[in-house]
C-alpha cells in the first residue's frame, strides 16, 4: 500500500466481483443468528447505495478538475453495485427475501443529514473550490476504510464459509478503493493549511458512519456494535489510527465519540454462533 496509487493500473484491473464458482446451495446449510442477518441487510443498503451518492458527486463541478476523477468514479461506482449484488444473492440464497424495490425504499427514506450533504457539497464546492476535492477525498478514505475493516469483522464474528469467501474478496476490492481516496486527500492536505481547516470542519459538522446517512440511526448503531463492539472494541480505533496519519486530522476521534455518544457497547455473546476466542482486528 506504500506504492503511489496508478490510476490506469486500478483501471486495468478493475472488474466485477467474481462469484461464478460460489455454490449458493451451501448458504442456508450454516445457520446466521438474527441479529447476523440484520447487520448483512445494513451492508446490502450501504453497498447498494454507492449509486445515490455518485448521483451527487455529478452535480459537483469541482469533479471535471481532478483528471483521475472521473475513470474511478466510473469503476468505483461499478464494483460497489456488485458487492451489493453480492448480498442481496446471499441473502436470498438463505432464504430471506429482499424486495425488487428496495433501493427505491432507502433513497425516499434517507436522512435528513444524507439531504444536507448533498447541497453541502455543491457549496462547499463553490465556497472553497480549492478544498472541495479534498473534503470528498477524505470522506471517500475514512468511509472505505471503515468498510474494509467492517468485512473483517464481518469473517471473524459470523463464520460462515461462503460468506468468508464473498467478503475476502470485496475486500480486496475496498483495499484499492481506500488506497485511491487516501493519497489524494494526503496530497491535497499536505499542499494547503487552508485545505486542513476546512476538511476538518466538514468532517466536525457532517460526518457519520458509513451508511447511516441511507439507513434508520439504530440500524447503524447495532451494525457498529455487531462488527466493532462500538468503543469497546478495537476496530474503531484501527480506523481512527489511519485518519491520523493524514496532515492536518491528528485529532480525528469522530469514530469514538459516535460510539460513546450512541452508547454503543459490546456486543452480547448471544449475537454470534462462537464469540470465545474472537480475534482482535488485525492493524495494516
Ligand atoms: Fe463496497
Ligand atoms: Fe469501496
Amino acid at each position: 500500500m506504500a506504492e503511489p496509487f496508478n490510476i490506469d493500473r486500478f483501471m486495468d484491473g478493475s472488474n466485477k466481483l467474481d462469484l461464478s464458482d460460489i455454490d449458493w446451495d451451501e448458504v442456508p446449510r450454516h445457520p446466521l443468528t438474527p441479529e447476523a442477518i440484520r447487520t448483512l441487510r445494513y451492508f446490502l443498503t450501504t453497498e447498494s447505495s454507492t449509486f445515490f451518492y455518485v448521483r451527487a458527486l455529478m452535480a459537483v463541478q469541482g469533479t471535471l478538475e481532478e483528471p483521475d476523477f472521473a475513470p474511478f468514479i466510473c469503476a468505483w461506482m461499478y464494483e460497489e453495485e456488485f458487492h451489493g449484488r453480492a448480498f442481496r444473492r446471499f441473502l436470498e440464497a438463505y432464504g430471506e427475501p429482499i424486495d425488487q424495490t428496495y433501493r427505491q425504499g432507502f433513497f425516499k427514506t434517507r436522512s435528513v443529514g444524507e439531504r444536507i450533504d448533498e447541497i453541502g457539497q455543491s457549496v462547499i464546492s463553490r465556497i472553497f473550490p480549492e478544498a472541495w476535492p479534498a473534503v470528498h477525498m477524505i470522506w471517500g478514505t475514512v468511509q472505505e476504510i471503515t468498510t474494509y475493516y467492517a468485512y473483517q469483522c464481518l469473517i471473524d464474528r459470523i463464520k460462515h464459509p461462503v460468506l468468508d469467501v464473498i467478503c475476502t474478496r470485496i475486500m480486496k476490492q475496498e483495499l484499492r478503493h481506500y488506497a485511491f481516496y487516501r493519497e489524494h486527500a494526503k496530497r491535497r492536505l499536505t499542499a494547503s493549511k487552508l485545505t486542513q481547516r476546512v476538511v476538518s470542519r466538514a468532517l466536525k459538522i457532517g460526518w457519520t458512519p458509513v451508511g447511516e446517512g441511507m439507513s434508520p440511526r439504530e440500524e447503524s448503531i447495532h451494525a457498529i456494535q455487531f462488527l466493532f463492539d462500538g468503543a469497546e472494541g478495537t476496530a474503531i480505533e484501527k480506523v481512527e489510527q489511519k485518519m491520523r496519519e493524514l496532515p492536518g486530522l491528528e485529532w480525528f476521534d469522530l469514530f469514538t465519540k459516535y460510539a460513546v455518544e450512541n452508547g454503543i457497547r459490546r456486543a452480547p455473546a448471544s449475537w454470534f454462533p462462537e464469540r470465545v476466542g474472537l480475534p482482535a482486528v488485525a492493524a495494516m
